[in-house]
C-alpha cells in the first residue's frame, strides 16, 4: 500500500468495506469538489432540515439536532469567508461539509447522515439551488422586456424595412419588430416558470433507492424547506432529472431568441446597414485596423448559443439508457446544468445593457424604408380596392415594379400617366395610398403594425 492510499484509506467516510485505499488517479478522477461547492448553501440548507426533522422524530436527541444545526452554520460561514479548505479526498460537496461538521462538533456530527443517501441528498440539493436560479432568471427574462418594449416605445413613430429572405419585403414599425423578441422573451418566461413545478417536488427521505427504515417526517422536511409536494416513487426521486433537461431545453430555445436579436444587432450595426449604433462602452477595437468598433457582445452571445445546445444534447446523452436507479453518471450533470446558468444570467443581463444603450439612426432607416419596392403590395391592394381581382392587380403591380427597375425610378416617382398606361384605375389618391405611414397605418387586423395596435401593446405591457 502506497503512503497516499494508506492514507486515503483511513480519511474516508465509506471506508469501512475497503481493504485498501482509493488510487490517487481514481480520486482526482472522480472527484467533484471543484464542480458543486457551489452548491454549499443550499446542501446546508438541506442538512439543516433534515437534522431538525431527525430530532423532532426523537431519530437523534434534540441536543444532538442542536449542535449538528450549530455545526452546520460554523461551516457555512467558514465557506462563506473563504476559510474552508475543501479536500478531493472528500470527493464532493456533501462529504466535505459532513467531514468538517464532524471535526466542529465531533461524534454527533456523524448523526447527520441517518436516514439518508447522498443519492437523495444531491437530488435534493439540485432542485433547491435551480429554483432559486430560475427566480434570478425570471426577473433578468422580465427586466429584458422592458428594456425591449422602452426602446419601442422611444421610437414609436419610426418606420424601418421588414424583410422576409432578408430581402426588403414591407415597411413597418421598428416598435413592431422590437415587441416581437418581447413575444419571444414572454414565451420563455413562461416555459422557465412552468418547470419550476417539477422542481418544485422534495425527493429527501428516498434514500439510496428503496427509501428508509427510519420513522422519518418528510412533510415536515418538505415545509421547512418550502416545498409544495413530496416525491412519490424513491426510486425515481434519486435517477429523475428530467427538470434539469427541461430547465436546458429552456435556455436552449431561449438562446434560439437571443442568438437572433443578437444577430440582428450585428446586421443592423454594420456599415451596409447602419440602422443602429451601438454603444461604444459595449465595443471592442482591432488590434490591427484602426478604425474598428466591433459588436462582440451580440457576437458572443451567437456564439454561446453553441455550448448552450450542447449542454442539453450532453444531459439527454447522459440520461438516456441508464438502468434504474441511481448512476454515478449522474454527477455529470453539473458542469451542463451550470454552465447553462452562468450563461444564461450573464447574457440576459449584458443583451439588455446594449439594447438600452443603443441609438437607431432614423434619417438611415427613413432612407432605407424608400427602396426597394416595398410598396407593391399596397398599390395592388389598392388595384383590389378599386374591383380588380387580387391576382390582376397582383400581375399589374408587378409590371410597374418591373418599369421601375428598367427606369431607375421608385413606383411614387411615376407620373398617374404612367401609371395609367398600366391601368386606368389609378388615380391621384394612389400616391398618399402607397406612401410607408399610409402602408402601416392600413395594417390593422390585430397583430399588425399598426401603430394602434403597437401602442397598444406597450400599454399593456405598462411601459
Ligand atoms: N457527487 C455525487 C453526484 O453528484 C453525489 C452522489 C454520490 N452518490 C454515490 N452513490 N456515489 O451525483
Amino acid at each position: 500500500m502506497t503512503v497516499a492510499r494508506a492514507k486515503a484509506k483511513k480519511t474516508k467516510l465509506w471506508g469501512g468495506r475497503f481493504s485498501s485505499g482509493t488510487a490517487a488517479s481514481v480520486e482526482a478522477f472522480t472527484a467533484s469538489i471543484d464542480v458543486d461547492a457551489r452548491l454549499y448553501r443550499h446542501d446546508i440548507l438541506g442538512s439543516i432540515a433534515h437534522a431538525r426533522m431527525l430530532a423532532k422524530q426523537r431519530i437523534i436527541s434534540a441536543a444532538e439536532g442542536r449542535r449538528i444545526v450549530r455545526g452546520l452554520q460554523a461551516v457555512e460561514r467558514e465557506i462563506a469567508n473563504g476559510h474552508f479548505a475543501f479536500s478531493p479526498t472528500d470527493e464532493d460537496i456533501h462529504m466535505n461539509i459532513e467531514r468538517r461538521l464532524t471535526e466542529l462538533i465531533g461524534p454527533a456530527g456523524g448523526k447527520l447522515h441517518t436516514a439518508r443517501s447522498r443519492n437523495d441528498q444531491v437530488a435534493l440539493d439540485m432542485r433547491l439551488y435551480l429554483r432559486d436560479e430560475v427566480k434570478v432568471i425570471l426577473a433578468g427574462l422580465k427586466a429584458l422586456e422592458r428594456t425591449l418594449a422602452k426602446a419601442a416605445r422611444k421610437n414609436l413613430d419610426v418606420i424601418m424595412p421588414g424583410y422576409t429572405h432578408l430581402q426588403r419585403a414591407q415597411p413597418v414599425l421598428l416598435a413592431h419588430h422590437l415587441l416581437a423578441y418581447v413575444e419571444m422573451f414572454e414565451r420563455d418566461h413562461q416555459r422557465f416558470a412552468d418547470g419550476l413545478a417539477r422542481i418544485d417536488v422534495m425527493p429527501l427521505g428516498s434514500g439510496a433507492l428503496a427509501g428508509t427504515t427510519f420513522p422519518i417526517d418528510r412533510a415536515y422536511v418538505a415545509k421547512l424547506l418550502g416545498f409544495s409536494r413530496l416525491s412519490k416513487n424513491s426510486i425515481d426521486a434519486v435517477s429523475d432529472r428530467d427538470f434539469l433537461l427541461e430547465f436546458l431545453a429552456a435556455a436552449a430555445i431561449l438562446f434560439v431568441h437571443l442568438s437572433r436579436l443578437a444577430d440582428e444587432l450585428v446586421l443592423w450595426s454594420s456599415q451596409e446597414f447602419g440602422f443602429i449604433e451601438l454603444p461604444d462602452g459595449y465595443c471592442t477595437g482591432s488590434s490591427m485596423m484602426p478604425q474598428k468598433k466591433n459588436p462582440d457582445v451580440p457576437e458572443l452571445i451567437r456564439g454561446k448559443t453553441g455550448r448552450v445546445f450542447g449542454h442539453l444534447h450532453a444531459l439527454l446523452t447522459i440520461m438516456k439508457g441508464l438502468p434504474l436507479a441511481y448512476n454515478r453518471d449522474l454527477q455529470e450533470d453539473k458542469v451542463p446544468l451550470f454552465d447553462t446558468v452562468d450563461t444564461v444570467q450573464a447574457s440576459v443581463k449584458i443583451i439588455g445593457e446594449v439594447i438600452a444603450g443603443m441609438t437607431v439612426r432614423r434619417e438611415r432607416l427613413a432612407g432605407a424604408v424608400k427602396d426597394g419596392f416595398m410598396n407593391a403590395t399596397d398599390l395592388a391592394d389598392y388595384l383590389v380596392v378599386r374591383g380588380l381581382a387580387f391576382r390582376a392587380a397582383h400581375e399589374v403591380a408587378g409590371k410597374v415594379v418591373q418599369y421601375g427597375l428598367a427606369h431607375d425610378r421608385r413606383i411614387e416617382e411615376l407620373t398617374l400617366a404612367e401609371l395609367r398606361s398600366f391601368s386606368n384605375k389609378f388615380e391621384r389618391g394612389v400616391y398618399r395610398y402607397i406612401a410607408a405611414e399610409a402602408m402601416v397605418g392600413r395594417r390593422r387586423a390585430p397583430g399588425g403594425t399598426a401603430r394602434a395596435n403597437v401602442a397598444r401593446r406597450l400599454k399593456e405591457l405598462r411601459v
